[in-house]
């Protein structure tokens, strides 16, 4: 990963209700903006170019980029917002990925978002039940020109897939393993080789929505024994504290859109 998209946090709050995290009126927008900074040094200490786009003060989850859509080279895919709250974010979305030389596909209009999808190796995973449901599955195949696994989630809590399962790399998959359907649990206990349960503590700590660069894992402070894990597998876990995001349902890996 080289090259992300964040957005500023200056509009970020809680002022409606689309999933269990959120609490109007939790968040300090302060300690959000100097969070937010904090990520996007690590990132940048890390070598990855990290692109700012303003944000819209009538979208106050517009700054969780990776909901916006799938890069293909220099293709993007836009997502299909299922709320209302967050349809206009696309919009301004657009805007900015056209103006910076990116085409843009906005076909799908079935309910999807990008924090539904995930590439593992050569293939990609999408959730579904909540923010993406089966019928998208056939469509993203044709659109990414890749096998898609639709893998099933059945808590509300981890309404994205990007909040229950965390690619390492090509052989090992961290998931919290109550958030899924059996019949996925099952794929994922045939397919992967090195298949490891986030406890639900981990999971409720964000710990899967952290993010590989290089040999570094971006991810919530205080899921120890994930960091001692990546440790194990010969990754250094890089923690931080984006506490504040979590308090509308986001973490590292929702706030960063990567370009490819
Ligand atoms: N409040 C946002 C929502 O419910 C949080 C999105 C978090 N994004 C993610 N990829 N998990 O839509």
């Amino acid at each position: 990963m080289k090259r992300i998209l964040m957005c500023s946090p200056q509009f970020f709050r809680v002022d409606y209700v689309i999933n269990p995290w959120m609490q109007v009126g939790s968040v300090d927008p302060l300690l959000a903006q100097k969070q937010w900074e904090n990520l996007k040094a690590l990132y940048e200490k890390l070598g990855v170019h990290v692109f700012v786009m303003e944000a819209d003060e009538h979208y106050p989850d517009m700054v969780f980029s990776a909901d916006q859509g799938i890069a293909q080279g220099k293709k993007m895919i836009m997502s299909s917002f299922c709320h209302d709250e967050r349809k206009g974010e696309s919009i301004v979305y657009e805007e900015w990925l056209a103006d910076h030389g990116w085409q843009i596909d906005r076909e799908i209009t079935e309910c999807f978002e990008g924090g539904e999808v995930l590439r593992y190796a050569d293939q990609y995973f999408v959730g579904t039940g909540f923010r993406a449901q089966s019928n998208v599955v056939p469509i993203l195949e044709k659109k990414l020109h890749k096998p898609v696994t639709e893998l099933r989630i059945i808590d509300e809590r981890f309404y994205h897939l990007d909040t229950c399962l965390f690619v390492l790399n090509d052989t090992t998959i961290f998931y919290f393993k109550d958030a899924f359907e059996s019949e996925s649990i099952r794929w994922l206990e045939q397919h992967i080789p090195t298949l490891i349960e986030f406890s639900r503590e981990e999971a409720m700590n964000f710990a899967a929505n952290s993010v590989v660069v290089g040999q570094s894992v971006i991810c919530q402070e205080g899921s120890e024994s994930f960091c001692d894990q990546l440790r194990e597998l010969g990754y250094e876990p890089m923690e931080i504290d984006v506490g504040e995001f979590m308090k509308s349902g986001g973490g590292v890996h929702c706030l960063t859109l990567e370009l490819g």
